[in-house]
């Protein structure tokens, strides 16, 4: 099961309008919350099954402006953990994808939003080691990885690809 499902939220804490906090937290936790449950208990039934949560490189360092996104997204980091640990002796493997930017109509939105998108691609890039931006392919491959048995001893694990933002930063 892959949760992939997410909207953006952008602005400062002290912008953000209760209702657009409450929607991003609504998509992008509660989505989680409410399709895991139902599909839970059938991959319980079955003692097997691969939990894919999307979060994003964001839940670990941060991003100006995304305060309600990085919420959201640190949550599904939480909550994938959590839920590792209670599933673990069912054979069930629940694991977070943390991308970076990739380049899908989530971030094309985000650009023709910007006065100057040149450089707001070039500021995205300033972030990561990869010269180039992610691509929709990145993060499939990366699921499928978590979706298949090859990937059978990672539980809980943010998996980061994100051109070398989170690693990046700190070297
Ligand atoms: N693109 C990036 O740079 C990036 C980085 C990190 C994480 N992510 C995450 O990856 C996931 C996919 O993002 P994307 O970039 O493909 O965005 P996208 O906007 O291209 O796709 C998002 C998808 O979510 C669906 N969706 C939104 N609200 C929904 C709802 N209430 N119910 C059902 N479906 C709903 C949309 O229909 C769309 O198919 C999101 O969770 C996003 O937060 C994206």
């Amino acid at each position: 099961m892959f949760n992939n499902a997410g909207i953006s939220g952008i602005g400062p804490l002290h912008d953000i309008e209760l209702n657009t906090w409450k929607k991003v937290l609504d998509v992008n936790v509660t989505g989680v919350f409410l399709v895991s449950k139902a599909i839970v208990p059938l991959m319980m039934k079955n003692k097997a099954g691969s939990i894919i949560n999307m979060s994003s490189c964001i839940a670990e360092i941060g991003l100006v402006n995304r305060a309600s996104y990085a919420a959201s997204k640190g949550a599904v980091l939480s909550l994938t953990k959590s839920m590792q640990v209670d599933y673990a002796p069912y054979n069930i493997r629940v694991n977070a994808l943390m991308p970076g930017t990739i380049y899908t109509p989530f971030v094309e939105d985000y650009l023709s939003k910007d006065p100057n998108p040149e450089s707001a691609i070039a500021k995205i890039k300033e972030r990561q080691l990869s010269g180039d931006l992610g691509k929709p392919i990145d993060v499939a491959y990366a699921a499928l990885y978590l979706a298949s048995d090859e990937s059978k001893f990672m539980m809980g694990s943010p998996f980061m690809i994100d051109g070398g933002v989170v690693n990046g930063k700190s070297s």
